[in-house]
């Protein structure tokens, strides 16, 4: 495998995005975030990190430790067999660049702490669980300087991000704004970059498509796993009868054929439910069908992947060095900086 320092310079900047290492990803999550990651890597140099270091600000019990290195393995498999091409891009799990801790503690001397309270992700945070601003994880306050670290330990300028991130990406601006008037012109301001991807809603037609929720589907489902589960979905509620005429508009079987089957059959559909010549169960037979052939590309490399024992983690290891050395040289001129 080449093990370049740098990844291949492309024409447009040096892009860095991260995911937290949840396990297997579904079609939201693809349609989402990394279809776009696949596509950013023929302009941009692009890394990819499994950020297990920010899973551990929701680590709980025993289990959620155990789940974290499947969760890796897992992830980055799907990323892989989505089209992440190791030859191409950075792809690594955070914590074995343990650079980006000293990082993050360097940055956390330039960073108020009333910026990061104000974070609107922060306070969703402890209100969701139920605890005061004072009982919370000091790591959890410092997730958005750990994420800058992430971001300019190798000096990239852009990052993919949907929107629930942009305050996140507006703090590390405002960090590396701070550093470089103290310290020196060091870091480039990161932007972020919107992925203009439609929401896609779940099964349960309501919510937006989540593992937490069990309203999803898999990338690495079978075809009949994935044809079983859109069985389940739901429907136009008013729809009751074979007979009665539906309203595609509020049925997200119908908003999944908008992403999944060809404008012509999306017009078919339409026209056949809501003139009652179409049945749910058949509509959904048909949307299964299409996510399916739309999803067998990455099975069939996910099976070329499982072929190769062993490979996911030497992607992750070369990545590991490959980012490593970026980040070293980076830090250098940090401490330098900063007088140490
Ligand atoms: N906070 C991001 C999320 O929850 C994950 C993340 C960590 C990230 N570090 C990053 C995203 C750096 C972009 C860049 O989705
Ligand atoms: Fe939805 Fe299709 Fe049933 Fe119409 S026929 S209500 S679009 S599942």
């Amino acid at each position: 495998m080449a093990l370049d320092t740098t990844p291949a310079p492309k024409s447009k900047g040096v892009i860095f995005s991260g995911m937290r290492p949840t396990g297997l990803l579904h079609l939201g999550n693809y349609m989402g975030a990394l279809q776009n990651w696949v596509e950013l890597q023929n302009e941009y140099s692009c890394i990819y990190c499994a950020v297990d270091i920010h899973a551990l600000t929701t680590v709980e019990t025993p289990q959620d430790t155990a789940d974290i290195q499947p969760n890796i393995e897992d992830m980055v498999l799907d990323w892989l067999a989505a089209g992440i091409d190791p030859e191409k891009s950075i792809v690594f799990v955070q914590s074995r660049v343990p650079e980006v801790m000293s990082l993050h503690t360097l940055l956390s001397m330039v960073t108020p702490l009333g910026w990061l309270m104000r974070v609107p992700t922060f306070k969703e945070k402890v209100r969701q669980m139920n605890e005061s601003e004072e009982s919370v994880n000091y790591g959890l306050v410092g997730y958005p300087v750990l994420q800058t670290a992430d971001i300019i330990l190798y000096k990239a300028d852009t990052v993919p991000v949907g929107q629930d991130q942009v305050p996140h990406i507006e703090l590390s601006r405002e960090i590396v704004r701070r550093f470089n008037n103290r310290y020196g012109d060091t870091f480039p301001e990161p932007q972020a970059k919107l992925t203009e991807a439609p929401l896609i809603v779940g099964l349960d037609g309501q919510n937006k498509m989540s593992k937490s929720l069990d309203n999803h589907l898999e990338l690495a489902a079978s075809p009949e796993e994935t044809a079983r589960r859109v069985a389940t979905a739901f429907t136009d509620p008013q729809r009751l009868r074979r007979n009665d005429p539906g309203r595609p508009e509020v049925c997200n079987v119908y908003s999944l054929h908008k992403l999944f089957s060809t404008p012509q059959e999306v017009a078919t559909v339409y026209e056949e439910c809501t003139t009652a010549q179409r049945g749910c169960v058949d509509c959904k037979r048909h949307l299964a069908d299409n996510i399916n052939s739309f999803l067998e590309p990455m099975r069939e490399r996910r099976r070329e992947i499982q072929g190769r024992p062993g490979y996911v983690r030497e992607v992750l290891e070369d990545g590991a060095k490959r980012a490593r050395a970026i980040a070293q040289e980076t830090m250098q001129e940090v401490f330098q900086k900063m007088g140490l």
